[in-house]
């Protein structure tokens, strides 16, 4: 069976995978009994704005401790486990109190492109220039010196940013040396706000366009570079994504790919546990009590990103390559450094209990087209 089979497979509905598989609750993993109880103590609750409320509270304490414990040089499984059977006595003495409250009706999309463009659109609408500006350029630098990208490639060249959400990768590109990017995004919001931000400041060479990635809306041969960040994933299907990168790129030119990854350790055992227990909560709901509790934008963004998206699918190493290579590209090289906030960088310094905190680590690849 080909991968696209595989993908195809997979129970993904006209509204996502919102029957979300946690494998960790299916393998003889030592926490995957407490992903297990929490997971069902959150079902149990009725479908209430307070519900909703509470689960947003704990897959907020819940992510942030376990962000903690995996930055420390602890075995993480006996905290992992103490976090998660913490959170679910909580949601088990709240429980009474949710029958209280009346439902609050929840936003309805008609397409998936639609859902998932509105959950990024709004999530990235708020960044401070820090967040927007400073800190996507300094990332991808890193990541680019870290792999020896040759930078001088970017002169007088064209980039497209196939996926670029409120563009901030889409700028960081421009202002690294490429002469002209483009910031493509199926967000009404995303590409509003990055047509806004481009009005508004002195920086030219830049431009947006709302489309999806699965068809791209430029002839073959378009560009000298295409560079898709955290998108693919979200998708119906990546393969089709990936051809639709190769077509586009001039022969001769070069790619950037990120795709997430699998086996992902801890972090991703957290995360998909996290998502089955927000699968009922509306996006404003979620926003909104993040909003009151604080969190910054860009905070909010980082947590809220994987755990809400209709889609969100994990590949190995070898099913990206494979992709990959269907797909035309040559020179694939799985990128093996990062910023110092990357799991591949943690990986690399081999920092203690790597593979159970983090598994493979992210799967970044740049490829070329013969
Ligand atoms: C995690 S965000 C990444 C955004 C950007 N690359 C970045 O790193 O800031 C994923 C983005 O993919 C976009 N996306 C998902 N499916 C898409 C599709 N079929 N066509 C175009 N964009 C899509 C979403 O709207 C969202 O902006």
């Amino acid at each position: 069976m080909t991968l696209r089979q595989q993908l195809q497979n997979r129970n993904i509905s006209e509204h996502g995978d919102r029957q979300i598989t946690v494998e960790c609750v299916h393998k003889a993993i030592p926490y995957g009994n407490a992903c297990r109880e929490l997971i069902h103590t959150a079902d149990a609750l009725a479908a209430t704005p307070f519900a909703w409320s509470l689960k947003t509270l704990i897959c907020y304490d819940i992510f942030h401790a376990t962000e903690k414990i995996l930055a420390g040089s602890d075995d993480p499984v006996p905290h992992f486990i103490s976090i998660l059977q913490d959170n679910a006595e909580l949601l088990k003495a709240a429980a009474f109190r949710t029958e209280a409250y009346t439902q609050m009706p929840s936003q309805a999309f008609e397409t998936l492109e639609q859902e998932t463009g509105s959950h990024y659109g709004n999530l990235f609408n708020k960044f401070d220039e820090e967040h927007y500006f400073d800190e996507p350029l300094r990332l991808l630098r890193t990541r680019l010196e870290r792999n020896r990208f040759d930078f001088s490639f970017m002169r007088g060249k064209r980039a497209l940013d196939a996926g670029c959400g409120a563009g901030r990768y889409t700028f960081a590109l421009r202002s690294l040396g490429f002469e002209e990017v483009v910031g493509l995004d199926c967000s009404i919001e995303g590409i509003a706000h990055a047509q806004q931000t481009a009005d508004s400041c002195t920086m030219d060479g830049v431009s947006f366009t709302q489309s999806s990635v699965l068809d791209i809306p430029f002839a073959d041969a378009s560009f000298d570079f295409v560079f898709s960040n955290g998108v693919l994933h979200h998708t119906r299907d990546m393969q089709k994504g990936i051809e639709e990168l190769l077509r586009v790129l001039k022969p001769g030119g070069k790619g950037f790919l990120y795709l997430i990854e699998s086996p992902g350790g801890i972090f991703w055992d957290c995360i998909e546990t996290l998502r089955a227990v927000m699968r009922d909560v509306p996006y404003e709901s979620a926003r909104r009590q993040f909003a009151l509790m604080g969190v910054p934008a860009h905070r909010c963004f980082y947590i809220l990103d994987h755990i809400m998206v209709p889609i969100n699918i994990r590949s190995r190493p070898e099913q990206v390559e494979q992709m990959l290579q269907e797909a035309g590209a040559v020179s694939v090289r799985r990128l093996t450094r990062g910023t110092d906030f990357d799991r591949i960088e943690r990986i690399h310094r081999q920092m203690p209990f790597c593979d159970v905190k983090y598994g493979v680590g992210e799967n970044r690849y740049f490829f070329e087209k013969p």
